[in-house]
């Protein structure tokens, strides 16, 4: 008889602690919601800051708040030539640093044909490392730099392992990706330091947010250029000057040319005008960002992804990039 007694109010026990866990169950579930749902109307303000509100209301005047020079490397095609652009659509003068004069040329007669500014072209091979940065530096003298865009950078020919790597490429990627950042950054940052405003824009990669096999080197050297942006955002932010890191996916250039989906023009994949048209809206505004707003959308959902599906996606790109080298 006691036994059934301790039976029955063991259950009821059980029955009560039951209930306690599904009300915590259910707290636990209506906090997880709400975070979410918080994190999603964050998202969406930011959305609305960096990439609508500032096309609603006009573009800021880039050579008052920043300067009369802008400085745009690896310019002669894709997003840097766009930039560029873009740039001296706002009526800044810019300086345009490459390694084939005739290109450059080329570049600097289209835009002083479209736009009443100024161009100089410096002609660097950026592969070649330090040996370059005197002549540049010497050319930037006497010109009131605001605004420099390291955009320059290279690739992998295709997508493969890192053992597959000649040295020549991997002191490329150093050199181009990297060094040509920090060298220049060097360069400008005391002239915007003295007349305390200015802003440099660092073109990274959203390949960097993950870890990205088959394209290991290359994104491990935009990883760098990120961190590099952001902490010297706080450095700078204090001497009145504005860095930016760009982190764009796919935009239809050279560099994707013959990837499949990758490179044709599309909602998710813009031609560089295209990009570089949402992305100067940005600078001032975002410290970190894709620049477009759909590539925005898609870097949500690739934050979220598990490292494993990422790294997966990655490894698919070998697919794609072999294909460009058939
Ligand atoms: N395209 C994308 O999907 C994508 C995505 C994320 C990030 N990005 C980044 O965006 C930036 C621009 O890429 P993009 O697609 O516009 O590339 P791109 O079309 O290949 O253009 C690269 C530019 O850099 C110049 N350049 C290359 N190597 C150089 C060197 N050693 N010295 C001097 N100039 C050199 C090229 O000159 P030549 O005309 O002489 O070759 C060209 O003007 C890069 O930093 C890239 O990593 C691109």
């Amino acid at each position: 008889m006691a036994a059934v007694d301790s039976f029955a109010l063991l259950l009821r026990e059980l029955g009560r602690s039951c209930a306690h866990s599904t009300e915590m169950l259910a707290l636990l579930g209506a906090f997880y919601a709400t975070k979410t749902c918080f994190a999603a109307l964050r998202e969406t303000c930011t959305l609305i800051r960096v990439h609508f509100l500032p096309r609603l209301v006009g573009g800021a005047d880039l050579v008052q708040r920043y300067g009369q020079w802008a400085v745009v490397t690896g310019c002669t095609s894709g997003v840097g030539k766009s930039y560029a652009k873009e740039l001296a659509k706002r009526g800044v003068n810019v300086v345009l640093i490459s390694r084939n004069k005739e290109k450059l040329e080329a570049v600097a007669r289209e835009i002083t044909e479209s736009y009443p500014v100024e161009t100089a072209v410096i002609v660097a091979d950026f592969r070649q490392g330090r040996e370059i940065y005197p002549a540049i530096e010497r050319a930037l003298k006497g010109k009131e730099i605001g605004i420099l865009v390291n955009n320059v950078g290279v690739s992998y020919d295709h997508a493969d392992c890192f053992a597959s790597l000649t040295q020549e490429k991997i002191w490329e990627l150093i050199h181009v990706n990297i060094g040509a950042a920090n060298m220049m950054v060097l360069m400008v940052l005391p002239g915007m330091m003295e007349r305390k405003k200015g802003a440099v824009v660092n073109i990274s990669s959203a390949s960097c947010i993950q870890p990205s096999p088959q394209i290991t080197a290359y994104s491990a050297s935009k990883a760098y250029l990120d961190h590099f942006s952001r902490a010297l955002h706080y450095e700078c932010a204090p001497k009145g000057i504005f860095v930016q890191s760009l982190v764009p996916c796919f935009i239809s250039t050279k560099m994707t040319e013959g990837m499949g989906v990758f490179s044709k023009e599309s909602f998710l994949v813009p031609s560089a005008d295209e990009y570089a048209r949402h992305a100067v809206t940005t600078l001032g505004i975002s410290r970190r960002t894709t620049g477009y707003w759909p590539h925005s959308i898609m870097l949500l959902f690739g934050r979220c992804l598990p490292e494993c599906f990422w790294a997966w996606g990655c490894n698919r790109l070998v697919f794609y990039s072999h294909e460009k080298h058939l």
